[in-house]
C-alpha cells in the first residue's frame, strides 16, 4: 500500500466552533490585529503553533495517573531520567517548566556581557535570553537558506567556515558556547545533518568550546538524517538521535514539541561544575532539583512521549502529513519555504506579497487575511518578530501532533488558495503600541 495514514485513532474529540465573517472582523479589530489576543475558542483550526498543543496517546494518559507528587526524589523523576539518559548520554537532566526556562538557567549560568553566542539562528526565545545577559546572539546559518526556493537536503545547517571566522576574529574566549537548533524552527523548520553536527563539533573541540543542542524537535530532526543523509537509511530514528546527543555536551530540551507533552522541558550537561551551579539556580525559581517546575504526572507523561516519538510510522506521517499541506499549496503558485519543514510550513510572505514593504509587515497581513477569511490561526515569523534581525518576511503553519486530520489540513489549502487569489488586495500594518522585547507577543497594530 502507498497510502500513509494517521497512525493512530480517536477516542476523545474536541468540538470545534465556526464564526461568522462580521464576528471575525470585530474579534481582529478588538485584538489590534495580533493573533495571540485572539481567545481560541474564536479559532476554528489553530497552526499558531506545535508547542503544547500535541494529544496526547492513552499511554501518557495512563502515564498521568501514575505520577508521583512526592515533593523531593519522586518516582515519575526517575522514570523520565531513566528515559533521558538513555536517549542522551548525558550526565545530568535537570528538569524545567518548560525549554525557555532550560534557556534562562544556561545562559545566567554561561553567558557574560559582551560575549557572543553562535547559532545556526536562535528561536526568538533563545535570542532573548541571550541577550538579556548582556550577550550577543549571531545566526550563522549556511548560505543556502537564504534562497527559500533552494530544494536542498539540510538548509537548517550552520556555515561551519562563518563559525571558525568568527572565533578567529573575536577569541574562542568571548565565545561560552555553540549551539545548534534541530529542527532549525526560524530558519524554516529544515533539519540540520550529521555531518554538520560532527563539523560544528570538531571545531568546537579545537577551541575548548561547548557545542549544546537546542533538542526541541530531535526526533523529527533524526527522520530527516534517516531518510536523506547517506548511512543511515537503515537505522532506528532512536539510534541517530543517540548519535546527535553524543556530538553534543549538553541540550535545551522544550517537552512541548517532540515529547508530545503539554507542559515541560530539561536542561541537560556533562558538567558537574556547571549541574550544580544550574541546580542551585533551578531551586530559586523552578524548584527542587527532581520537579523542576513541573508536576509528578507531567514527568511521566514527557518520559513516554519520548519513546512515542521515535516510532518510525509516527515520523514517517508527520513528515509526509506536513509535505502534503507544503505541495498542495505550493505547487499551485504559493511560494513556501522549499522543502517542506518538519513541523510547519513556512509561506514566504515577502514574495507572495511584493507590493507590502517589509516595515508593514507582510507576513503578519498575511496571518490577519488568513483569520479573516477561514478562522485560521497562524503566526508571523518576519520582521514584527525579529525587527530588523529578520531575514525573511514568513508565516508558519505549525501543525499541532496528532491533533488535526486529513480533512482538515484540505480546508487550509483551499483557504489558502482562495486568499492567494486576491493577494493583490491585502494591505500592510504598522505597530500602534509594543512593548521593550518580544514584541510580536502583545503589540498593537492597524490596517494601512
Ligand atoms: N527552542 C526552539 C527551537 C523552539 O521552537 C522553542 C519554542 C523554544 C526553544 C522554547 O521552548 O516554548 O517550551 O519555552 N517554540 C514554540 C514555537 C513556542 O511556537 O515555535 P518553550
Amino acid at each position: 500500500m502507498k497510502t500513509i495514514i494517521e497512525p493512530f485513532r480517536i477516542k476523545s474529540v474536541e468540538p470545534l466552533h465556526h464564526t461568522t465573517a462580521a464576528e471575525r472582523e470585530a474579534y481582529l479589530e478588538a485584538a489590534g490585529y495580533n493573533l495571540f489576543a485572539i481567545e481560541a475558542a474564536h479559532i476554528l483550526i489553530d497552526l499558531l503553533t506545535d508547542s503544547g498543543t500535541s494529544a496526547m496517546s492513552t499511554e501518557q494518559w495512563a502515564a498521568i495517573m501514575r505520577g508521583d507528587e512526592s515533593y523531593a526524589g519522586s518516582e515519575s523523576f526517575f522514570r523520565l531520567k531513566k528515559v533521558a539518559d538513555e536517549l542522551t548520554g548525558f550526565r545530568h537532566m535537570i528538569p524545567t517548566h518548560q525549554g525557555r526556562a532550560a534557556e534562562r538557567i544556561l545562559f545566567t549560568v554561561l553567558a557574560q556581557p559582551g560575549q557572543i553566542v553562535p547559532s545556526n539562528t536562535h528561536f526568538d526565545t533563545t535570542r532573548a535570553n541571550i541577550e538579556f545577559m548582556g550577550a550577543r546572539a549571531v545566526d550563522l546559518p549556511v548560505p543556502e537558506a537564504a534562497d527559500t526556493q533552494a530544494r536542498l537536503d539540510f538548509k537548517g545547517n550552520l556555515d561551519v567556515a562563518a563559525l571558525e571566522a568568527l572565533i578567529a576574529a573575536e577569541g574562542a574566549q568571548k565565545i561560552p558556547l555553540v549551539m545548534l537548533t534541530a529542527t532549525n524552527n526560524s530558519g524554516g523548520g529544515q533539519p540540520v545533518s550529521m555531518a554538520n553536527i560532527e563539523a560544528v563539533r570538531k571545531v568546537c573541540s579545537r577551541h575548548g568550546i561547548p557545542l549544546y543542542l537546542d533538542a526541541c524537535r530531535f526526533a523529527e530532526n533524526a527522520w530527516f538524517i534517516r531518510e536523506r543523509e547517506a548511512g543511515y537509511r537503515n537505522w532506528p530514528p532512536k539510534q541517530i538521535a543517540q548519535k546527535m546527543f553524543s556530538l553534543a555536551d549538553g541540550c535545551t530540551f522544550s517537552a512541548k514539541k517532540d515529547a508530545f507533552a503539554n507542559i515541560g522541558g530539561f536542561l541537560c550537561t556533562n558538567d558537574d561544575r556547571l549541574a550544580q551551579q544550574e541546580t542551585n539556580l533551578l531551586i530559586l525559581t523552578e524548584g527542587f532539583p527532581t520537579y523542576g517546575g513541573l508536576a509528578g504526572r507531567d514527568l511521566d507523561a514527557i518520559a513516554v512521549g519520548l519513546e512515542e516519538v521515535l516510532d518510525p510510522d509516527y515520523l514517517r506521517y508527520r513528515v509526509v502529513s506536513t509535505g502534503y499541506l507544503g505541495r498542495h499549496i505550493a505547487d499551485r503558485g504559493v511560494p513556501i519555504v522549499e522543502p517542506p519543514g518538519g513541523h510547519a510550513i513556512y509561506i514566504d510572505a515577502g514574495r507572495m506579497l511584493p507590493h507590502i514593504p517589509r516595515h508593514q509587515f507582510p507576513g503578519q497581513a498575511l496571518a490577519v487575511e488568513l483569520y479573516r477569511h477561514a478562522g485560521i490561526r497562524s503566526v508571523e515569523i518576519g520582521s514584527l518578530m525579529f525587527g530588523a534581525e529578520a531575514r525573511h518576511e514568513l508565516l508558519r503553519l505549525a501543525i499541532p501532533r496528532r491533533v488535526y486530520t486529513q480533512s482538515h489540513i484540505d480546508y487550509v489549502v483551499e483557504a489558502i488558495l482562495e486568499v492567494n487569489q486576491r493577494k493583490e488586495q491585502i494591505r500592510g500594518l504598522e505597530i500602534v503600541e509594543q512593548p521593550p522585547f518580544l514584541r510580536h507577543f502583545s503589540a498593537r497594530l492597524r490596517p494601512l
